[in-house]
């Protein structure tokens, strides 16, 4: 019998059949894992999902209606079937549908991306509609009907509608044309150049992802830029890339370095205002869009840690962004200006791109995005937020967040980010009014992300959370952290309460226990030189002096922390006036970020009745014993996990266990060095001197390209030493 079914027919029935993701606890599948479910839901569900309506050709639509078959047929074990029936879920705009545009829905609130799934009846059939007004807005609601399948939430009639509050939604690849990633702990880069213009089946997997949570725009490679990736050769790979991206709705960006004339085009200047060097950029732009229809735009570096710029030439970042953005506004395109800014000169390096960015005001074009961090250092465990947010009310505005862990643990353990990322995004920026937060200031959000080559994608299970987190707050920054921690739980590990609950609670309990032990209070980049793996706070030699930890801690023998009142820096003065106020009053500051504006002694009584040196103590503790709890609780769900990714987990929480206390101990090792006040009752002494942790040294780690070398390089690890090896 089955020898007269075709093969063809059979691989495809079976791939249908069979659940795709049935034995991928690798990670591959991400939260995309479309695990069986169990009954009686499976059976209440499937009556309302029994065969798919999409008719169009259009590549889009078929790409949601692939998706949605591929989820169907995995959670409820059977294909659905083609044609209207009870149950049918139809998917479309009022311009791909004939039944969806019978239907007159009203489809205002979808907006341009957004979707509306509502239950109706539709020919006298009981069905469920995804509609939107556009092809991409049908996917991003084949996904949210998914999510609720995937994690049990299908109400019994559904009515809802939701659109993506920022439009640009884009992660940022730091990712080198030698196949390296600055800062990336998943191994090699996704794009493999040599391989390119042919399409590796997992770039379809990765922008499926991406739009699984509506993540908008692809910057492909480091704003550490190489002018190489504007050569003919290069953009046609890039093209390539974006051909296989675009049915997912995800457009392709470039960072493009701002000498590019000299380096790749012949030209003596890069000059933004030469005649010659316009009409270069002109005709790159017209190249590229030859090649890439709806090509994103540029995103650019400059006059940054050694990155060229229009400065060089007595001109402004304005002139430098106006430039690129005059060349790409013909077609659509946007420039995505970035604000990381300092040099040695600064006396505050938490001031410089304000002081840079701020009198520009008014002076970008309209297809200018300014792109900021978070915060004003650079992705540090806690930042308050920055100042420029708000305060360029003339110009668009992005924040930039690192999905990838560069000071944040790197490869270990879990550190979920969405409420550093929600802290930023919900702050009250008092500008132009109070109860103006963050995110209603900004126009993009952009993300460094943190995937690579790992099978798993971003190396660390968990870490997959981050890239997760960061698209469903980029669709709506206002979504709680725990709501997107439980729904990823749910949709990558399965929905057993009794696996869910404490998965969440490690995951939120996390974030708080990496600032506890490496940064508590407000203290900033004390990490160890240039590949910032583990402590380095006693680091004070380095030749510019906003690279040395020593000159963010300031502390001495009597206190700590940068007065960044008016007293010190003065850079309280950059925000709104009551925010101002209340960051440079100690009774107003919050505990978080006392040592970010205020030095204060030792003994300085905080809140809590203890003296800073207890409680700075208290909090290392702190910290250290949350990572040890949230390791002794994963132990425990070992049973609701295969084997394989319960270890490697495991193994990474052991890691970050060892590294938190190296941390604590290292780091109060060093202040009792200054202070010299004894470690308080209750609490144990650094289990080794201070020269100890001293002379732990780190050439290299992944992810840290020392400058020159351009490779990756692996960790060496010290004989006796701590956690490299881990
Ligand atoms: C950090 C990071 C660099 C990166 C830079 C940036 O300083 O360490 O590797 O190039 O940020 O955001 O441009």
């Amino acid at each position: 019998m089955l020898s007269t079914i075709p093969l063809r027919l059979l691989a495809v029935a079976l791939f249908w059949v069979i659940p795709t993701a049935a034995a991928a606890e690798d990670g591959y599948d991400l939260w995309l894992r479309y695990q069986p479910i169990e009954t009686p839901l499976r059976l209440s569900y499937a009556q309302r999902a029994t065969a798919v309506v999409q008719d169009s050709r259009r590549p889009t639509l078929q790409a949601a209606a692939v998706e949605l078959r591929r989820g169907l047929s995995g959670m409820l074990g059977t294909a659905p079937a083609i044609g209207l029936r009870d149950g049918s879920i139809i998917l479309g705009t009022p311009g791909s549908s004939r039944l969806i545009a019978t239907l007159h829905l009203p489809l205002k609130a979808a907006g341009a991306e957004g979707y509306c799934l509502k239950s109706a009846r539709v020919e006298g059939h009981a069905a469920t509609v995804i509609a939107a007004n556009s092809d991409v807005g049908v996917l991003y609601g084949t996904f949210a009907y998914l999510r609720l399948l995937q994690t049990r939430s299908l109400p019994r009639q559904l009515d809802i509608c939701d659109a993506p509050k920022i439009a640009i939604r884009m992660l940022d690849h730091w990712d080198n044309l030698d196949g390296t990633i600055e800062r990336g702990y998943a191994g090699a880069s996704l794009w493999n150049w040599s391989q390119l213009p042919a399409i590796n089946p997992r770039l379809i997997d990765y922008a499926r992802a991406n739009a699984s949570v509506g993540i908008n725009g692809v910057v492909i490679n480091n704003p550490n830029a190489n002018a190489q990736i504007l050569t003919q050769a290069y953009l046609r790979k890039v093209a390539s890339i974006a051909d296989a991206f675009r049915p997912y709705g995800v457009r392709v960006y470039v960072s493009a370095r701002f000498s590019a004339p000299r380096e790749i085009g012949g030209l003596a200047t890069a000059d933004p205002l030469d005649q010659a060097v316009r009409a270069w950029w002109r005709a790159k732009a017209d190249e590229i869009y030859g090649l890439i229809p709806d090509f994103g735009g540029f995103l650019v570096k400059a006059n940054s840690e050694g990155q060229p710029g229009p400065q060089a030439y007595g001109r402004t970042h304005a002139d430098g962004a106006n430039m690129l953005a005059e060349v790409l506004a013909p077609h659509r395109g946007i420039v995505l200006w970035r604000a990381f800014v300092y040099s040695a000169a600064k006396e505050d390096r938490a001031k410089q791109a304000y002081d840079e960015f701020r009198p520009l005001d008014g002076k970008f074009l309209s297809n200018v995005i300014v792109q900021v961090k978070n915060g004003p250092i650079d992705f540090q465990p806690r930042e308050p937020f920055h100042p420029l947010f708000g305060r360029m009310p003339l110009t668009k505005v992005a924040i930039e967040v690192q999905l990838t862990r560069e000071y944040l643990g790197q490869r270990s353990g879990i550190i979920f980010l969405a409420q550093m990322w929600s802290e930023a995004l919900s702050a009250d920026t008092c500008s132009p009014r109070c109860g103006t937060p963050v995110r209603d200031t900004i126009r993009a959000i952009a993300g460094v992300s943190n995937a690579g080559s790992s099978r798993n994608w971003t190396g660390n299970h968990f870490d997959q959370a981050n890239w997760y987190a960061f698209g469903r707050l980029a669709w709506n920054p206002a979504q709680s952290a725990s709501r997107i921690a439980e729904e990823w739980a749910r949709m990558t590990w399965g929905n057993n309460s009794r696996f869910v609950r404490p998965i969440v609670s490690i995951m939120l309990s996390s974030r708080q226990a990496a600032v506890d032990s490496m940064t508590p209070l407000g203290l900033t980049h004390q990490m160890a030189t240039d590949h910032h793996y583990g402590p380095g706070p006693w680091v004070c030699d380095l030749k510019e002096t906003s690279w040395n930890p020593c000159y963010y801690s300031r502390a001495d023998r009597q206190g700590i922390g940068f007065d960044r009142t008016s007293t010190g820096s003065d850079a309280v003065a950059q925000y709104a006036p009551a925010v101002g106020r209340c960051f440079a009053d100690l009774k107003c500051v919050p505990d978080a970020n006392l040592l970010w504006f205020h030095h204060v002694p030792w003994t300085y009584r905080m809140h809590s009745g203890r003296s800073l040196w207890n409680e700075l103590i208290s909090r290392y503790d702190r910290g250290v014993a949350t990572v040890e709890a949230n390791r002794r609780e994963w132990a425990l769900l070992r049973r609701f996990v295969d084997a394989p990714c319960h270890a490697a987990v495991a193994a990474s929480l052991d890691r970050q266990a060892t590294e938190s206390k190296w941390w604590r101990d290292a780091s109060i090792a060093y202040w009792q060095s200054l202070s010299g006040l004894p470690v308080p009752k209750g609490h144990s002494a650094p289990r080794h001197p201070l020269s100890w942790y001293q002379a732990i040294h780190f050439d290299t780690v992944p992810g840290y390209l020392a400058p020159g070398t351009g490779r990756q390089l692996s960790c060496v690890p010290p004989q006796g030493g701590p956690p490299c090896a881990l």
